[in-house]
């Protein structure tokens, strides 16, 4: 089974749960982010409609057709969904945000790459990148085939992220951090408390 039927097939099966994820939370309070939203990855849109109620205008991407169109079907004001693979996006024009929780680690270093190019294209001046990712602390490392450095195949792929080198990314490529913390205690989802990795990033 390839990673997007994996993805497919868990949202055609279960809805998941629509409380908006504490990453959302945080970000949008102590980030005060305003304007527009681009989320990478939005799975059952929990994060872009908890954007969308507040005030900023959302473009919600995924991959999974099941997915967008259920999100598409809501005809949310302020908000607007489309299937898109977000290591090849294009111009899509500029966001003032771009947001990426538990979708980074989704795919491939080189793809986490292409990916950061775009969102350094593709942010105003002053926007913010907001990323939330596993991190190599996670319990889960190691568990599955490793196919790639860090990257281990279960019953999908997973490629967990070194902080410094996620920071150094970003700001080789222009990057200001804002705010960067490894930590578990951020993503509690039912018996399960991965360390993960939280950045806010600004283009100056
Ligand atoms: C763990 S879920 C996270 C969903 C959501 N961000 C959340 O926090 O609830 C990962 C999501 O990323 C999506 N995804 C993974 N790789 C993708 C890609 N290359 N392009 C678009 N979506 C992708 C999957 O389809 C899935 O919906």
């Amino acid at each position: 089974m390839s990673d997007k039927e994996f993805w497919e097939d868990f949202y055609s099966n279960k809805k998941g749960t629509l409380t908006p994820s504490p990453f959302a939370e945080y970000v949008l309070k102590e980030h005060q982010l305003k304007g527009s939203l681009i989320e990478l990855g939005c799975g059952n849109g929990r994060d872009s409609i908890y954007f969308i109620k507040n005030e900023l205008e959302v473009f919600g991407t995924d991959q999974c057709e099941t997915t967008i169109g259920r999100l598409s079907d809501l005809n949310l004001q302020g908000g607007k969904f489309e299937v898109k693979d977000f290591t090849d996006l294009g111009a899509l024009g500029k966001f003032d945000n771009i947001y990426s929780r538990f979708t980074l680690h989704s795919v491939s270093e080189k793809q986490a790459s292409q990916t950061l190019v775009w969102a350094f294209d593709s942010l105003t001046t002053g926007g913010k990148l907001c990323i939330e990712v596993r991190s190599i602390h996670d319990e889960l490392y190691g568990e599955g085939e490793e196919v790639e450095r860090d990257a281990f195949v279960t019953d999908h792929y997973r490629r967990f992220v070194r902080i410094e080198e996620l920071t150094k990314e970003l700001e080789t490529l222009g990057f200001n951090i804002e705010y960067s913390e490894e930590s578990k205690g951020f993503a509690i989802y039912k018996d399960e408390d991965p360390a993960v990795i939280r950045i806010v990033a600004t283009k100056s």
